[in-house]
This record gives C-alpha cells, structure tokens and sequence, in this order.
C-alpha cells in the first residue's frame, strides 16, 4: 500500500503542479451534508467519503460524535483552568496528542462529583480496569505524516487547529446534561494543512532568512507522504 501511494504521489506530483497554481485550497463545500460524500473541492483528489459521517477528512460534522462519558473541556479548561497538557501529556514530545487514561481522571474523580452519574459511569470503567472507549474526533487517513511534537514546539497553538477548545461543552443554562460534547472544528484537509504551511508566521520567527526555504520544504509531497 505505501509502496503504491508512493507511485501514485510521484505521479500526481507532475500533474499537481500544473493545477495547484489554479485552485483555490481555501474553498471548503458550504452545508456538506455529512451523509453524501461530497464533491466538487479539488478535481485531482476527490474527497473520502465519511466513514460514520463524524470523522472522515473534509468534513466538519455539525454534531458531536456520541461519547461515552459527556465530558466537557469548558468545565475543566476553563472553569478549573486546566493546562491541555495536563491530560493531553504526548503533544510535545510525541507524533499523538493522546486522550488520557481513566486513572488520570479518577486522580480528581475519586473525591469530586462522586454521586453524579457521568462520574459513576467513569468510575465503573475504573473499577473493571477498562479504558473509556472514546470516539475518535480527529483521524487523518493512515497514509499522511502529522505530528504534534513538532508544531507545538515551533510554536502553534493548539486552538489553531482545533478550535476554540476551552469553551467547547459550556453548558447552557448551567445544565449538564445539554452539554455538547467535542466535534471536529477544521476540515483537516491537504489544502489546509498546505495554506498554513504557506503563511504561518512562525518560519519567520523560527527561520529568520532561512525562512522561504523552510517554506518550500514544507510544500514537498514528503513532508506529509513518507
Ligand atoms: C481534564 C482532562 C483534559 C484537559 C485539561 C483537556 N482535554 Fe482535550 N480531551 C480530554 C478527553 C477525555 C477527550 C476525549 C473525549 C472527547 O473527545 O471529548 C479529549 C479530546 C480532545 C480532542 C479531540 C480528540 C480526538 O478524538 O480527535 C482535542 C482536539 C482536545 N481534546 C484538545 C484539547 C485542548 C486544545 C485542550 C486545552 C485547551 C484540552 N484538550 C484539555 C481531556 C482533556
Ligand atoms: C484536576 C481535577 C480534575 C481532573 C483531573 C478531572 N476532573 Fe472532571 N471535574 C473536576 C471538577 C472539580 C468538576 C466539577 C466542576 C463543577 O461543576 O464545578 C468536574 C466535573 C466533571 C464532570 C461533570 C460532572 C457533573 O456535574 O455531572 C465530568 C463528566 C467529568 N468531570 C469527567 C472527567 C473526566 C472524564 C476526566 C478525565 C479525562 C476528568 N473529569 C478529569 C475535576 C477534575
Ligand atoms: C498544526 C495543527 C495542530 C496543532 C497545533 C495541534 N493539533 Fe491536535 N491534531 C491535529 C491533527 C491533524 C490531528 C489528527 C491526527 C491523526 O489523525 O493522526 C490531531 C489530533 C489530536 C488529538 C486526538 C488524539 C491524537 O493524538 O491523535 C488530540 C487529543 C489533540 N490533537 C490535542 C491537541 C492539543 C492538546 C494540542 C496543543 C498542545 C494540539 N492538539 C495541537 C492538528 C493539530
Ligand atoms: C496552523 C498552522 C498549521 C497547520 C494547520 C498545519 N501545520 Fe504543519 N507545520 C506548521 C509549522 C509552523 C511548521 C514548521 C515547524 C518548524 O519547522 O519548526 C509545520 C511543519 C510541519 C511538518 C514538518 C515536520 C518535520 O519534522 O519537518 C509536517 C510533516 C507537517 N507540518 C504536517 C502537517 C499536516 C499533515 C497538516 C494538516 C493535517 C499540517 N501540518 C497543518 C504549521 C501548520
Ligand atoms: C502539508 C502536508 C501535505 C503536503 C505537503 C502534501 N500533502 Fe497530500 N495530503 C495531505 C493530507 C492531510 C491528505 C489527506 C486529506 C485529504 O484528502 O485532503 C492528503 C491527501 C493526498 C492524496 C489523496 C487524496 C484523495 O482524496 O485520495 C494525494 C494523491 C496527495 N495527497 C498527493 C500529494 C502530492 C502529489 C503532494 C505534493 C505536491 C502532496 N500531496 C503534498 C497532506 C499533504
């Protein structure tokens, strides 16, 4: 498989070059129906048709995936001041962000909230042992090369790429159950990736007069397909 979509990128390469001067990344379908496989982005890379309709490359779901616990970042980012990296521990030294484990949880969740059911739900995975089983928000397909590690360190906010995170799930009218729960908030696209490979301020910073060549590196087809 890697062996053939090398092939394929080689490939498109040529072609690629012709058309990327003529399109415009930018353009991401209004009112997608997440049902349909869209069309109509880009004429040489169709777009994937969504898997579950949640998660698939090009499309932002207009509703959260359901999890199994209705955990909200707003209360713990927000209201309790929480660091991302606190429970999101890999994104500076690793390719993954990664979701925490139960035991990370139950650090506070052993004494706070005990009596609520979401907590008593996070406390049977506990005491079974079992990992939450979370539904994946982001998810680019296998064949793409992305870490975290990297755009953290060279300084790229988190909230960059994936939204206004620390008010995601306020709750409305302070009640819990209305929360809405984590959905994707960037298409996650070739285009998107390339737009900001093409502005972000940081080469500059970083790379100083190095700074259009690390950009021209960045457009390679493999930076991203190895
Ligand atoms: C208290 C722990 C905690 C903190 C603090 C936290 N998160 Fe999370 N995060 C989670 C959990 C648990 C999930 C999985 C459930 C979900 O998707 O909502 C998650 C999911 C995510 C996802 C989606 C993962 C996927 O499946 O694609 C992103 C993106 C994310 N968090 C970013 C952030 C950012 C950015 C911050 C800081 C502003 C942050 N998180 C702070 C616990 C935390
Ligand atoms: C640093 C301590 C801390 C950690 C770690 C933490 N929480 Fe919380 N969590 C709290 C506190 C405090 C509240 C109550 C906030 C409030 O309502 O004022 C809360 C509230 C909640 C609620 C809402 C409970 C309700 O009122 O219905 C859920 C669900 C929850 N947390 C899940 C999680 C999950 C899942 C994790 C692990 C990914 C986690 N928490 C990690 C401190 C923590
Ligand atoms: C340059 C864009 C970018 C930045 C900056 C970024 N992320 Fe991500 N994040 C992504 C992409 C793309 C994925 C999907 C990765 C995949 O499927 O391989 C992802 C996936 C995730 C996930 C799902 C689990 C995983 O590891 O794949 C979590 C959680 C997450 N990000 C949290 C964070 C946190 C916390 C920060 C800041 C410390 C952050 N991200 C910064 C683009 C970014
Ligand atoms: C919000 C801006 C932004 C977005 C969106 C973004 N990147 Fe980046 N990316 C950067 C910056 C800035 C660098 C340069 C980091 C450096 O060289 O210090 C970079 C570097 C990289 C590198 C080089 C890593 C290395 O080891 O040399 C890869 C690979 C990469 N990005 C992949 C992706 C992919 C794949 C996507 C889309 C899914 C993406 N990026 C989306 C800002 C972004
Ligand atoms: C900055 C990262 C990045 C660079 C550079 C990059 N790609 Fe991609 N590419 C992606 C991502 C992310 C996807 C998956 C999402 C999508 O389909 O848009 C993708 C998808 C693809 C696909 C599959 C599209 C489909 O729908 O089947 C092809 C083919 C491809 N890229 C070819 C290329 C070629 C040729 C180049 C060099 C001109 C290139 N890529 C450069 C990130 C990149």
């Amino acid at each position: 498989m890697r062996h053939l979509f090398r092939k394929v990128v080689y490939a498109a390469a040529a072609i690629f070059a012709v058309f990327a001067v003529s399109c415009d990344y930018s353009v991401i379908p209004s009112g997608t129906d997440t049902a349909v496989h869209p069309k109509g982005f880009h004429p040489l890379f169709p777009q994937y048709g969504p898997s579950d309709g949640q998660i698939a490359t090009g499309v932002i779901p207009d509703k959260p995936p359901e999890q199994p616990i209705q955990f909200t970042h707003y209360r713990h980012v927000t209201m309790l001041g929480m660091d991302c990296q606190y429970c999101h521990t890999e994104a500076r030294r690793s390719i993954h962000a990664g979701v925490p484990p139960v035991e990370v949880c139950m650090g506070c969740h052993k004494h706070v909230k005990t009596d609520k059911p979401e907590i008593k739900k996070l406390a049977s995975y506990w005491d079974k042992r079992e990992p939450i089983p979370w539904k994946k928000v982001h998810d680019l397909p296998d064949y793409v090369y992305f870490s975290h590690e990297r755009h953290v360190r060279a300084g790229v906010d988190c909230t960059e790429c994936h939204g206004l995170i620390p008010l995601e799930g306020k709750w409305p009218d302070g009640d819990a159950s209305k929360a809405e729960v984590m959905k994707r908030a960037t298409p996650l696209q070739m285009g998107w990736c390339l737009q900001c490979h093409a502005t972000h301020p940081s080469i500059d910073n970083n790379y100083g007069d190095d700074a259009d060549l690390r950009r021209a590196e960045l457009k390679d087809c493999f930076t991203c397909h190895k």
